[in-house]
């Protein structure tokens, strides 16, 4: 048997912190290593740092040797929370001493496991206090769970099925290490003086490789088709009706884009012979002073475009292009319909083409643009692709597909030009082994660096993992540079293939120029790689590979923190065939095992896909089987000292009822967790939404995922009944959400985060019996855990003075409306209190027989606790969070000093009053009890810096 502590992240967690910094994280671009290559559904590195520190260091109540006492377990798990806060921070990413001090506590508990389990049999094996142990996620996606697990100091091991998913994390985990410190090949780097013989740290000689090469890459490209993207040169004709050309005049521009529209054979018989333009917007940009539009000139059966600056006075037309409903159109000559029928028809047949409507070139201060010119229009015809990617495109995606357009094979998603330019790209990496090998060589010869050939890394593992890094920017170029890619016109720029988990059809798209500087060119792809490489952690000997996780036998005494897919969300495998084909074309060479088949491996993909599996039934079995499966490895490999932490995403719009977790995707993952022989000791809500959006009642808005907390089911579990259960759960749940509370979770997530606990006691026994013989599903368990919170909540409500009991209950039934003052006098009565005194306690205003509570707006201002002579828990509530969103946290924690010891009912009170709004759907109202108790923590240090200045506080005294 092994001996194991309570971890951290099975008793409390700084959830607010950690889901704060996640948010912050989404909007990070610069070296983040989402910018590495593009995946779906990435987690974000705060939050997966947060977690896999959290089930790897002891909770202090597990450790009473050390923490004998309530007080001190909480003083110590402060200590850990504030470190958790710091190391959140997305400036803290690279942070070594903030880094190391997480490291340390991940060796302390480290320690204390091997110290209690030093007798076990195979101690040896498994509890090496000089050796952590490894990590594995089975569900690898884009990295980010490994990654943080290598930042922590762990050996990382990630594995997917998916093999432009092993790509992504041999690129993140396993290459930079090999290299780390070691310096640039190239011969620019070893010709400079102020390179040579620098320090080169971590990753930076292969990020400054992969720069060297990108570019030379580039060059090669440019020199062979070059001629494809030409300049344009500002002639005396283009400046005519363009004053704001004139400084251009006879300059030579770079082209940033091509605005290209498709267009289609007019429907009309008049105009049968003329190709049409399916507009979805003829504006170009709509940045406030710099408005930029596309006029199309109408002549006779003919038209032309000329592009126009400023606002037309005929805006909403000029927005919406040609474009009526939906994907239907109307003729730009002859104003008839063209039907969603007929575009598909046509476009089966090969009858859609495109028309140049706008060029974007490189201003001197921003961009500059212009009517289309007929050499830009006709150069594409030049481009002959001499390689196709193979593969059809998924006829079916949740988000939408432009297959029924007759775009259905991969292929169809380019230009020609698009074509031409990728697989030169493709065919010139090719020869960069041979040039790295050259220059290796001669660096060798000149004795100036290291000599990279030695028995671990030879040059050709060099020259493969700096291929590696420029198919990866050929990827991220052709995301920028397919015809699904669109003109921003409020940010001015393209948008890339994959801005949602779907392939739409488009109707104008932006071409970019791959060797311009700006997006979609392949030096900026380059640039992007290289900052996270020059980031990224490169240490440890780390594995990516390729890998079934219903038959994986990876995880064998490992850590383990995974995130599988969600139920048939996203389509991986279907979307990432789009990488596929060009990595294949590009890698195979290196990496022929992994890229062997011609498209990404589809049938074993846990994705509840309808189509794939023959219905919806046997698709959710096919779900469930392989999810069990994969659960099962897990439960029976996992390093036991440790929890295993599970990511599921929980969509909101799947609550019902009252119960708060009745979805099917929901318990149908439970269930195969629990079927796996998975106990459920912790459940986290974890967010990545802004802090505006933190609410749910009423909105979509919780949670983008739940982090299950596992840990293997003892054998010896019992069989118990329904009134066993639901007796443990009304002795045990309250100390747990208690608890919660301590940790100041917010009230958002207290529902969620109560199903930890509850589970646990679930998933104690081997069997819970119904009245009837029949299992508790856990479905009834989760309902029962959801009753005994509400309960607990409402009990506490018994601690409150009668005026506030009055106010809650009223506030139930009808919020701030009014109602006969008979039925609060009955209310009032019941609590003795009368109405008039609740009047006078500044709570509800009655008039004209009707008597409703008062708004926080209402509330007199400057309200002080002092002098109130009927101070109520209702109104200390109200007023902090009047204070707090009208004056600021300060005014708020000034109120809060003088509330003393009753500041923690209004606290108790949000939380109720939290409560009863989501279940109402009273979202506005919610925000208001949620945000004062994320706030408590900034407001509990703000108070205290007062006291410490010698501010009173108050003690107030109730009535009943
Ligand atoms: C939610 S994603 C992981 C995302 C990842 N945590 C991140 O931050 O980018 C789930 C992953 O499971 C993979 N997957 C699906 N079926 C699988 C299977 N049978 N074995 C291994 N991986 C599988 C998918 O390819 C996908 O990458």
């Amino acid at each position: 048997m092994i001996k194991t502590r309570k971890k951290l992240i099975e008793v409390a967690l700084p959830l607010v912190a950690i889901n704060e910094a996640s948010a912050k994280e989404k909007s990070i671009r610069h070296g983040h290593p989402s910018t590495l290559h593009l995946w779906w559904a990435r987690r974000p590195l705060a939050t997966a740092r947060a977690v896999i520190f959290s089930q790897m260091v002891d909770d202090p109540s597990s450790l009473p040797e050390q923490f004998p006492t309530k007080e001190e377990q909480d003083k110590e798990r402060q200590r850990l929370f504030d470190l958790i806060e710091d190391l959140v921070k997305w400036e803290n990413t690279t942070n070594e001493v903030v880094l190391e001090k997480a490291r340390k506590e991940i060796w302390k508990s480290w320690r204390v496991a091997c110290d209690d389990n030093r007798d076990h049999p195979q101690a040896e094996e498994l509890f090496n206090p000089e050796k952590l142990p490894a990590f594995h996620d089975p569900f690898a996606g884009g990295g980010a769970l490994p990654l943080e697990a290598q930042r922590l100091g762990l050996e990382s091991y990630a594995s997917d099925l998916n093999p432009v998913a092993v790509l992504i994390n041999k690129a993140m985990i396993e290459i930079p290490p090999k290299f780390a410190g070691q310096p640039p090949v190239n011969p620019e780097a070893s010709s400079n003086p102020d390179l040579y013989g620098r320090k080169w740290k971590g990753a930076e000689g292969l990020a400054e490789d992969v720069r060297y090469y990108g570019n030379w890459m580039r060059d090669e490209a440019e020199k062979r088709i070059g001629h494809l993207y030409p300049k344009i040169r500002i002639t005396e004709e283009i400046t005519r009706n363009r004053s704001d050309l004139l400084p251009y005049l006879n300059r030579e521009l770079e082209i940033i884009a091509w605005i290209w529209v498709r267009t289609v054979k007019s429907p009309n018989p008049v105009y049968c012979n003329q190709y049409v333009p399916l507009a979805s917007t003829f504006i170009l940009s709509n940045k406030k002073g710099k408005e930029v539009y596309v006029k199309p000139v109408i002549e006779g059966d003919r038209y032309s475009f000329v592009v126009k600056k400023g606002v037309p006075h005929n805006l909403e037309e000029v927005g919406s292009g040609t474009k009526l409903l939906g994907a239907n159109f109307k003729c730009l000559i002859s104003g008839s319909p063209i039907s969603a029928d007929y575009l598909k028809e046509e476009g089966k047949t090969g009858g859609l083409n495109a028309r140049l409507m706008a060029v974007i070139a490189k201003g001197d201060k921003g961009r500059v643009y212009l009517s289309p010119l007929h050499n830009h229009e006709m150069v594409i015809h030049k481009a002959k692709p001499d390689w196709l990617p193979e593969g059809d495109v998924p006829k079916r995606l949740t988000g939408g597909t432009c297959v029924p357009y007759g775009l259905t094979k991969w292929e169809n998603l380019f230009s020609s030009r698009q074509l031409v330019a990728l697989t030169t790209f493709s065919d010139i990496l090719r020869q960069v082994e041979e040039r790295i090998h050259k220059d290796a060589v001669a660096n060798n010869s000149n004795d100036s660096h290291n000599i990279i050939d030695n028995e671990t890394n030879s040059v050709t593992e060099y020259s493969n993992a700096v291929n590696t890094y420029l198919a990866i920017a050929i990827n991220k170029t052709a995301d920028r540079n397919s015809t699904i890619c669109t003109w921003d016109n409020t940010r001015d720029s393209i948008r890339n293939t994959f801005g949602r988990q779907a392939i739409p059809m488009t109707w104008d798209y932006a071409e970019s120029n791959p060797f311009s500087g700006s997006t979609g060119s392949i030096i900026n792809a380059c640039a992007q790689i290289c900052r996270f490489l020059v980031t990224s952690p490169s240490q440890g000997d780390n594995r990516a590979f390729q890998a079934d996780a219903q038959t994986q036998s990876k995880s064998r005494n490992k850590v383990v923190s995974t995130d599988p897919p969600y139920y048939d969300n996203i389509g991986y495998a279907d979307l990432s065939d789009f990488f596929y084909v060009w990595l294949r074309v590009s890698l195979k060479p290196i990496y022929p095992e992994l890229l062997a088949t011609l498209a990404v491996p589809k049938n074993e993909e846990l994705v509840a896909a309808a189509y794939r599996h023959g219905g919806k039934g046997p698709a959710e079995e096919f779900f469930l089987d392989g999810m069990t499966q994969a659960m099962h490895r897990l439960a029976d490999q996992a390093q036991m000292a440790y929890p295993v932490t599970i990511y599921y995403a929980f969509k909101q719009s799947e609550r019902k009822g009252n119960s708060g977790t009745a979805s099917t995707g929901w318990e149908t993952f439970l269930e195969a967790v629990i079927q796996a022989g998975f106990s459920i000791c912790g459940t986290w809500p974890m967010r990545t939404e802004l802090k505006n959006r933190m609410i749910s009642a009423g909105t979509n808005a919780l949670a983008s995922s739940i982090v299950l907390v596992c840990r293997k089911q003892k054998l010896d579990s019992q069989t118990v009944t329904r009134r066993d259960f639901v007796s443990t759960l009304k002795i045990e749940l309250p100390k747990a959400i208690t608890q919660l509370q301590v940790g100041n979770i917010a009230p958002v997530d207290l529902a969620q985060s109560s199903i930890g606990p509850g589970m646990s006691i679930f998933t104690r026994y081997s069997k819970i019996l119904e009245a009837d013989d029949s299992t508790m599903t856990v479905r009834t368990a989760l309902q029962l855990i959801n009753e005994v919170l509400d309960d607990y909540l409402s009990e506490r409500e018994g601690a409150f003075d009668s005026d506030t009991r009055f106010a809650t209950t009223w506030f139930e039934n009808h919020k701030y409306e009014s109602d006969a003052y008979g039925e609060a006098e009955v209310l009032a009565n019941a609590r003795n209190v009368s109405v008039q005194g609740i009047v006078e306690a500044g709570v509800i205003q009655a008039m004209a027989g009707k008597v409703r509570l008062l708004k926080r707006s209402e509330l007199p201002d400057g309200w002080d606790p002092a002098k109130d002579t009927r101070l109520t828990v209702w109104e200390a509530t109200q007023h902090l969070i009047k204070r707090q969103t009208e004056h600021g946290e300060t005014a708020a924690a000034d109120l809060l000093t003088r509330l003393g010891s009753t500041a923690n009912q209004a606290r108790d009170l949000a939380y109720r009053l939290y409560q009863i709004c989501e279940r109402k759907g009273w979202a506005e109202e919610a925000r208001a009890y949620n945000g004062l108790v994320i706030a408590w923590p900034e407001l509990e240090k703000l108070t205290s810096k007062r006291k410490s200045s010698g501010e009173d506080e108050l003690t107030l005294e109730f009535d009943s």
